[in-house]
Formats: C-alpha cells, sequence, structure tokens
C-alpha cells in the first residue's frame, strides 16, 4: 500500500503533519478493503485547485476537493492497464483552514474529512446523483470516520498491565500485600491504559476481593482474564468488567501456555460469547498466530483478537524470531481485515515489545511479567513509564 502525499502549499500561521495524514490516509485504505491500492493526495492553495475546478470541470472558483480517478480521463484504456492505483485527491488547504473555523474543527481532522470524502469518490460514491446516493456516501464517511478515531492510526499502541504477579507474592505469604488493587492505582497513573487480572479457578493468584474492587476503582479499563468455566462466568456476568479475555486454563501450568483452541470448541465459546453480549461486555479470544482460530474467532462473532506473541519472544535465534514476528504481522492484518479489533501479548519485554507496538494493527499490548520483575528494582510507577517510552518510540517508526 501506497500513500503518496506531496505539499504544494506554503502557509506562514499552520502546520502540515504530513506523517499523520498519510496514517489516516493508509488506515482509509484499510477500512474500505483497498489496502492493496495506491492513491496520490496533493495539497494545494485555493488558485490551483480553482485553476483545476475550471479546466476539469468547467466550474469558477475554488472547492475543498477533487477527486480523479486513476484511468477516468479521455484515455481510458489506461483503466484497463494491470496497475491497482486508485487516483489523486487534491485539496485545497486555504478552503480547508476556512472550513476549520467555520465548522470548528482542528485542520487535520478537516483535511481527514475532505481525504475520506475524496476516497469515497474514487471508489464509486457519488453524493451528486440522488438524495439516496448523497445518503449513503454520508453514512459511509460516518462510520470511516468513527472506525479512524479508535483505531491505532490515531492512538499510539496501548499499554494494558497485568497485575496477576503482585498478587502472587502476595499469595506467597498468605497475607495482604502488596495489594494488586493499589498496583492497578499506581499502573494508571503512571500512564497505563487498561488493567488485566486473571480469576483463575484455583485462585492461585487474583482472587475474587481483587476483582470486586477492582472493579470500582480501575479508572482506564478493566479486562478479566478468564478460563470459559461455569463458575467464572457467572462471576463475569455479576461484576460486568469492561470486556473479558477467554483463555484455556490448566491447572498444572506456571502461566497461560498456548492460545485458545477457537476452531474446535465454536460452539461453547460462541454461546458464552452470547452470555457476555447480552450483558455488554465485549469478550476477546487469545489465539496463537493461526489463519484458522483467527478465522474461527470473528465466526463466532468475537470483538477482539489477543495474538499470543510467546513464540516470537522465546524464539531461539533471530531468524526464528523473525519468522513469529512476520507471522504475527500476517495475523493481526488478517484479523484486522476481518473486522476484528485486535490485541497482542504474552512474554512481552523491554527489549522485544518495539517491533510489535509498531504494527499499525495492533490496538493494545498486555503485559505482565516483565513490568512487575522490572518494577522489583525500580519500583512500578518507573517501569511503567519504561515501557511507555518504548510504545512511544515505536509510534515513530511507522
Ligand atoms: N495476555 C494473556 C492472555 C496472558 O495470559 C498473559 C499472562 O498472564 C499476558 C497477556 C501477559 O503475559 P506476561 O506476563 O508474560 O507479560
Amino acid at each position: 500500500m501506497t500513500v503518496d502525499l506531496s505539499i504544494h502549499y506554503h502557509c506562514q500561521d499552520c502546520r502540515i503533519n504530513s506523517r499523520l495524514l498519510q496514517r489516516r490516509a493508509s488506515a482509509l485504505l484499510r477500512e474500505c478493503r483497498v489496502a492493496d491500492h495506491g492513491l496520490s493526495i496533493l495539497l494545494v492553495d485555493d488558485q490551483e485547485i480553482s485553476w483545476l475546478n475550471d479546466h476539469y470541470r468547467h466550474k469558477s472558483g475554488p472547492t475543498n476537493v477533487l477527486s480523479f480517478p486513476f484511468g477516468g480521463g479521455a484515455d481510458s484504456s489506461l483503466s484497463l492497464l494491470p496497475i491497482r492505483e486508485l487516483g489523486d485527491i487534491i485539496i485545497s488547504v486555504d478552503t480547508a483552514l476556512r472550513e476549520s473555523k467555520e465548522f470548528k474543527q482542528p485542520l487535520h481532522d478537516r483535511l481527514t474529512w475532505l481525504i475520506t470524502h475524496g476516497l469515497l469518490h474514487l471508489l464509486g460514491y457519488d453524493h451528486e446523483l440522488s438524495e439516496a446516493d448523497a445518503i449513503a456516501m454520508q453514512d459511509k464517511e460516518q462510520q470511516l470516520l468513527t472506525r479512524l478515531l479508535s483505531s491505532r492510526s490515531i492512538a499510539m499502541t496501548h499499554l494494558a498491565i497485568n497485575v496477576d504477579h503482585i498478587a502472587t507474592i502476595r499469595q506467597a505469604r498468605g497475607g495482604v500485600q502488596p495489594d494488586p488493587v493499589a498496583a492497578a492505582a499506581i499502573c494508571e497513573m503512571a500512564g497505563a491504559a487498561g488493567i488485566v487480572v486473571h480469576l483463575r479457578e484455583d485462585r492461585r493468584h487474583i482472587i475474587d476481593r481483587d476483582v470486586r474492587l477492582l472493579r470500582e476503582t480501575v479508572k482506564t479499563k478493566l479486562n478479566l482474564e478468564m478460563g470459559a468455566n461455569k463458575e467464572i462466568i457467572a462471576i463475569a456476568l455479576d461484576l460486568k468488567p469492561d470486556m473479558v479475555t477467554l483463555v484455556p486454563e490448566k491447572r498444572q501450568e506456571l502461566t497461560t501456555e498456548g492460545g485458545l483452541d477457537v476452531a474446535s470448541q465454536k460452539k461453547m465459546l460462541a454461546k458464552t460469547i452470547d452470555k457476555m453480549r447480552k450483558a455488554g461486555i465485549p469478550v476477546s479470544l487469545f489465539v496463537d498466530p493461526d489463519t484458522r482460530q483467527v478465522k474461527a474467532a470473528h465466526e463466532i462473532g468475537a470483538t477482539f483478537v489477543e495474538i499470543h506473541t510467546g513464540r516470537y519472544c522465546n524464539a531461539a535465534d533471530a531468524k526464528a524470531r523473525e519468522q513469529e514476528f512476520q507471522t504475527i504481522a500476517t495475523m493481526a492484518e488478517e484479523a484486522y481485515q476481518a473486522g476484528l479489533r485486535v490485541y497482542a501479548g504474552h512474554g512481552l519485554d523491554y527489549q522485544t515489545t518495539a517491533r510489535i507496538a509498531a504494527l499499525d494493527t495492533i490496538e493494545e499490548l498486555s503485559i505482565g511479567h516483565a513490568i512487575i520483575a522490572r518494577a522489583a528494582f525500580t519500583g512500578l510507577d518507573q517501569a511503567v513509564r519504561d515501557m511507555l517510552a518504548i510504545l512511544r518510540e515505536a509510534d515513530r517508526i511507522n
């Protein structure tokens, strides 16, 4: 996918963030399922767009955006070329600036709207044909912009922190310290976007009291990780966390070892998802980076998948790690294209996180052990901030 953005515009009073616009345009191509096409965007002034408006549309004066589909001109044989190009979108920054003042909208949001509008024209939408066409185009614009706002193209990767290991230390002495509820508050104050806890059947670390209190105190997002068993499902339905992540659970394992085998448990998992949906709780399925599992998760109505990063983190050498990384990148793209929201986690540390965090399709990372381990030496606040710095830096890689 290539978005070619050129700026033919000189402005004293404004700065145009071409990287931001390019990322938003790439995300729009992905949303419109045309990520394998190229798109050219040209930002000009009123004078230049007036000339184009006059020359190609015989209309006088400036306009906000013009779209020229590839091969849509007089030489129609161009459209027969085996080239995946959508065409050109030309935007007048002068007009966008006036409109951003009129609609009280930040300039880059206005420019994003104009790119969306121009792109839909290139894809065949035309609001000038009829009222029904105008409504269809407006609805699509709205839908795309809503998706864009919640996507990674707008925000850096979120960091959700798993505080189970704080509870593990507490349980080692059977007392009340350290308290995972206090840990969650420190993580949030340091900038975490969510808290994850795994309420296991055997209550080896997180206990019911923790989840109850966290439900009351977590201000960002409480993600309850759980096996799909009757007792824990009832607790989730009662406490209503912000979301649940279904994981396979074996009593003997030290930590969750593999992803859920969604493909062979579709019926049972679909039932659990349905119960959660009725209670307003979105469900994530923790899956290995495997196309069968991602497809199955989509088929049974999961909102999210969390892609297991364990094999990537534990790879024996650089070659194997590269292979695992490519598999994760491909699966994340596939899940995203299917309409799933994509998280990732397990085993990520201060060395392995950056590349995963730089993937545009992954919205959030769930990290526990590495942060809690570092916290023993640096304090929890610093350990969270160190990880956030990696995520922030990874955001610049894109
Ligand atoms: N995601 C899931 C589904 C997990 O089970 C765990 C481990 O509790 C994590 C993420 C975090 O893994 P780690 O503690 O290795 O960072």
